[in-house]
């Protein structure tokens, strides 16, 4: 009696399963029509026209971050072992109003207005900026890197590569969706690109240029210091006309926007 109970509540719990797994749905092999919503694009291209005058014109500005780093390089050398300057990214300060990146940098401003425009957002009442613009080299001993990060407050960043090849660190991109990131499944095979990929890199070289969307998380890879690694990085802002005090392309009179005060 008790065998026959358990027959039937065994074959009772497979069908219930058989209910619930989308396995052993046979029943409905259907084609289903897919489509692609909440797209995150990453464009890029090849301009090395600009390369040679920018590499000359960052070297200075190279120099500078080396020497502003050497002291504590030196001292921390000096207390654990000499390391030269393994692990460190030597940053410039900002790069804008430079006359030697003015070109580039109206370049970048003009296509990141044109992609926010592609994106399909309406850029009639909003001026764009260059808030950060700034050439960083990687160190000459390896181990310079970027943690994974996201630039805050802004709509568009870009990278322009000075010096890159197929030995040194190159960027990746993280999936910008958290919600997914937490329920993602294992990758059948990492090395193509799929719905369940989580994260891209772009191999990189001098002259290539990649712009994305400020909210997309961005890594370095460590780099092994084979070569050198430089490269200009900045972010674009589009800041409402209203708020700057602009009407029809012409200034408005008197601070519209500051707080009204009693
Ligand atoms: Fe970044």
């Amino acid at each position: 009696m008790k065998k026959k109970q358990k027959k039937v509540r065994n074959k009772r719990h497979k069908k219930d399963f058989e209910k619930i797994s989308c396995g052993s749905a046979t029943t409905f092999p259907k084609e289903l029509v897919r489509e692609d919503f909440f797209k995150c694009p990453i464009w890029f291209a090849d301009e090395p026209a600009f390369v040679d005058a920018l590499n000359k014109a960052s070297d200075s500005y190279i120099k500078t971050a080396e020497k502003t780093l050497k002291p504590s390089i030196d001292k921390r050398n000096k207390k654990f072992g000499n390391k030269g300057d393994m692990g460190h990214v030597f940053h410039s300060t900002s790069l804008i109003g430079d006359p030697n990146f003015l070109e580039l940098q109206n370049y970048i401003g003009a296509t990141a207005y044109n992609l926010l425009n592609e994106m399909g957002f309406d850029m009639a009442g909003y001026q764009l900026f260059t808030t950060e613009m700034w050439v960083q080299e990687f160190a000459k001993k390896g181990g310079g890197h970027h943690t994974l990060h996201t630039h805050w407050n802004g709509h568009i960043s870009g990278f322009y590569f000075l010096k890159a090849d197929e030995t040194t660190s190159m960027p990746m991109f993280e999936d910008p969706r958290p919600g997914n990131m937490m329920n993602l499944l294992p990758e059948k095979d990492k090395s193509k690109v799929t719905y369940a990929s989580s994260q891209i890199n772009y191999q990189v070289k001098p002259g290539r240029m990649i712009f994305f969307p400020s909210y997309m998380p961005h890594q370095y890879i460590v780099d092994m210091g084979y070569n050198p690694f430089r490269f200009i990085h900045w972010n674009c802002q589009a800041i409402p006309k209203s708020v700057l005090n602009i009407s029809n392309g012409q200034p408005t009179k008197g601070d519209l926007n500051v707080i009204q005060k009693k």
